[in-house]
């Protein structure tokens, strides 16, 4: 039987991976494709971190509700008849059916398989022919709750009750996208989520990969947005996300043939803001791909070591989507988009390949791969700790 890998050796290995990335090194190649670590991480990770599901403004109206998935827990966000943001295992307390799918509007909850009923809180209010069944109390079975905080719009929840809150460590990241007016803004319905076969970090690393740019995309479609303007501000290790910047050619830049903004420019961005694209994240889900007329915003669900899934969606500013010509323009920039995306896709597949062999490095890195490094600093201050804990539970 293979021997664990989880053991004092392999954490204090991650010390070289947090050095200036002049010295550092790729973490180990284990990180993305074993399973144990995996499982590790869901404890570390996912199971203690604020994770995004969608947007609030997806859940106006009392009723309304939405569903998500994160490391394979179906989950349910509803807006109670109270107001409040609630968010819930979607898994129904009786035999494990999951209680709602996609997303809509309803009064409660009401499991398809025998019909139990919760509330918009997650309380159990109905539960027929269970008259004759002992002790059976509808208060102990409510769908278990998770905690939930927005932050700029966007609805995070957390499966640990003890968690420390989200948004007052995000507070630098408030200052860098304050001119975006983020939680106001609006956009389409997001793309279903897309399952993929590599891990959640691999996704997470290449959208935030400088060094990248004026190569696997070199062309008209990005050379706009070279990699020798890429920029990796630090913020304290206070912050629970951090940002890079990438300096454009020229103002409003864009990933389309125009090489120009399509739709309406935010209107209180500064020149500096407008002539470069901003990239912010909150791991382990939120990616923010900021341009000045549109964002794109990546979440990341992890599955497994070699599976995600991704659910894309794009926020304009205020009144873009009212111009008659906005599916077109929506259209033309998407298309674009894609040309670029399917040629990341194909790398992250390979990639994930790659760092399964026996040859798989520890890579060196570029001062063009800032975002690696800091990337990095998020995970192995959290890995360590969990290790920590994980051990002295086995205690
Ligand atoms: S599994 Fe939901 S009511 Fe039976
Ligand atoms: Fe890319």
């Amino acid at each position: 039987m293979a021997r664990s890998i989880l053991n004092d050796g392999f954490f204090e290995s991650f010390a070289s991976s947090v050095l200036d990335f002049s010295e550092a090194e790729s973490l180990p190649p284990a990180c993305y494709v074993d399973q144990e670590f995996f499982e590790f991480e869901k404890e570390t990770l996912f199971f203690k971190e604020w994770l995004c599901v969608g947007r609030e403004s997806w859940v106006k109206e009392p009723g309304d509700y939405f569903t998500s998935k994160h490391v394979g827990e179906p989950l349910v966000i509803t807006r109670t008849k109270e107001g409040e943001v609630a968010a819930m295992s979607a898994v129904c307390q009786h035999r494990g059916m999951v209680v709602a799918e996609g997303r809509g509007h309803t009064r409660s909850l009401v499991c398809p398989y025998h019909h139990w009923v919760y509330s918009l809180n997650g309380e159990l209010v109905g539960a027929p022919e269970m008259g004759r069944t002992c002790d059976f109390d509808r208060k102990d079975h409510g769908l278990p709750r998770l905690k939930v905080e927005i932050w700029q719009g966007f609805v995070f929840v957390n499966f640990d009750a003890d968690a420390p809150a989200l948004a007052s460590r995000l507070s630098a990241l408030d200052e860098v996208v304050a001119h975006y007016d983020l939680a106001n803004l609006d956009g389409p319905p997001p793309s279903d989520p897309v399952r993929y076969s590599w891990n959640w970090k691999v996704m997470f690393e290449n959208n935030n990969d400088g060094y990248h740019a004026n190569r696997l995309h070199r062309g008209p479609l990005h050379d706009p947005i070279p990699s020798a303007l890429a920029a990796f501000p630090e913020l304290s290790d206070e912050s629970a996300g951090y940002y890079r910047t990438n300096g454009s050619t020229h103002p409003d830049a864009s990933f389309n043939p125009t090489q120009r903004a399509l739709l309406p420019v935010f209107p209180k961005l500064t020149d500096e803001e407008r002539n470069r694209v901003l990239f912010v994240n909150v791991p382990p889900t939120l990616s923010l791909v900021m341009n000045t007329d549109m964002i794109l915003y990546l979440v990341m669900q992890a599955e497994d070591a070699d599976h995600h899934s991704l659910m894309m969606g794009a926020l304009v500013a205020p009144g873009a989507m009212e111009n008659p010509m906005f599916d077109r323009l929506m259209q033309f920039n998407q298309e674009s988009v894609a040309e670029i995306v399917s040629q990341d896709l194909h790398v992250d597949e390979m990639v994930q390949q790659g760092l399964k062999s026996k040859f798989a490095p520890r890579g060196r890195y570029s001062w063009q791969e800032g975002a690696q490094r800091q990337l990095n600093v998020w995970l192995v201050e959290r890995y360590r700790r969990g290790w920590e804990q994980f051990k002295a539970r086995l205690q």
